[in-house]
């Protein structure tokens, strides 16, 4: 198989577990929270971003010689995951009423198990990078963030409007990383373990945050 139809292939596989994004996101979003519920939901998809902003960052250096293309867009997405991490915190303190440190923000267990996935596991494998990050976890934040827009507090909802717009840009990173590399039966099989793998994760995680966030009501 081609490495574009190896892609298309895999979002067909991943198409039960989006879908499974988007209902366990509407189906949070289908009762009202209160502010510290709120806080608590932010603290962790803070946390992400501003992980996102440091991990990706590492990677930069390794794409000077391996891809100028995706060196130059990778860059880039450093930088918007810092511009998510201040928007999400500017609205944290506002909710707080009071400064926020960086050592605040409380993730759930399974988001740093995620993380180690995505970041340690398969952050230094050209495929498993692209297929982890872009496909694992970005292409399926989007679409939580589509119903997080439809259905949360106006000033979240318009931090996702802009948030979402580059999580789609970071999706395409992901697709276009493995329509270049992932051309070989193997490095097929290695992107579709790492994609399937951290969705599998990345669904857990917020399972897992919605009920602890539920929990406190
Ligand atoms: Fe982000
Ligand atoms: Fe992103």
């Amino acid at each position: 198989m081609t490495s574009k139809e190896f892609v298309k292939e895999l979002l067909k596989e991943l198409e039960p577990i989006r879908r499974a994004h988007a209902e366990i996101t509407e189906d949070f979003y289908s009762r009202p929270r209160t502010r510290e519920q709120t806080v608590a939901l932010l603290m962790d998809r803070c946390y992400r971003e501003l992980q996102g902003a440091l991990r990706i960052a590492e990677q930069v250096p390794r794409f000077v010689e391996a891809d100028r293309d995706l060196f130059h867009m990778i860059t880039r997405q450093v930088a918007d995951e810092a511009r998510h991490y201040h928007l999400l915190a500017s609205i944290l303190e506002e909710l707080l009423g009071r400064p926020l440190t960086a050592s605040e923000l409380k993730p759930v267990p399974l988001t740093l198990e995620q993380n180690r996935a995505m970041y340690d596991e398969y952050g230094f494998h050209l495929v498993e990078r692209f297929a982890s990050l872009g496909l694992g976890a970005e292409y399926l934040s989007a679409a939580i963030n589509d119903v997080v827009i439809k259905r949360a507090e106006p000033e979240v909802a318009h931090a996702y409007k802009q948030i979402n717009r580059d999580e789609r840009f970071h999706a395409k990173i992901g697709i276009l990383g493995l329509e270049r590399y992932a051309t070989t039966p193997e490095l097929q099989e290695r992107a579709r373990q790492a994609a399937l793998r951290t969705a599998e994760l990345h669904l857990r995680a917020y399972e897992q945050l919605f009920q602890a966030v539920r929990a406190m009501g």
